[in-house]
């Protein structure tokens, strides 16, 4: 009966279990040699940096307002000095546009007046200011993690 079953098919199951056994060792060596290049990989979500150039102060003429849509953040240039307020709504983080009287959210509504302090709408808190500070090579830097008082400007050195 055997024989007649093997005929039938063509393979024994003696070579059909060789076969199995050897596919399952393929693919398991396929997963392990898989898994050594997974590793080799560090699994690290890199995150755009906090901090950053907005360029020499002589780019801020006083009386001027720079909105900076991809870093979030609008520019202003007094005679006080520079400040900067982020252009994030603290409802559900739209960009702000700029207005006479403020700021206004496109999404929902929200309305800031010109420090950023909440006027109307749904926004649950106050634009953030944000701190301006110096690099070594005389740039301006900006970073949107660190908050300052409103009202808050970055004197520039005469
Ligand atoms: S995201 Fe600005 S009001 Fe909703």
């Amino acid at each position: 009966m055997n024989s007649a079953a093997n005929e039938k098919t063509g393979i024994s199951r003696r070579d059909f279990l060789g076969l199995a056994s050897l596919g399952t060792a393929i693919l398991s060596g396929l997963a392990v040699i898989a898994g050594i290049f997974r590793m080799s990989k560090p699994n690290v979500r890199y995150e755009e940096s906090t901090r950053f150039k907005i360029g020499k102060p002589e780019n801020f003429p006083v009386g001027t307002v720079k909105k900076l849509d991809d870093r979030g953040v609008f520019i202003f240039s007094t005679d006080d000095g520079l400040h900067a307020i982020s252009s994030v709504c603290t409802h559900l983080g739209c960009i702000v546009a700029l207005t006479e009287t403020g700021f206004q959210c496109p999404c929902h509504g929200s309305k800031y007046n010109g420090n950023g302090k909440v006027i109307g709408g749904p926004a649950p808190r106050n634009l953030a200011w944000l701190e301006i500070s110096r690099h070594v090579d005389g740039s301006l830097v900006v970073d949107t993690a660190k908050e300052i008082p409103a009202g808050t400007k970055f004197k520039l050195a005469v």
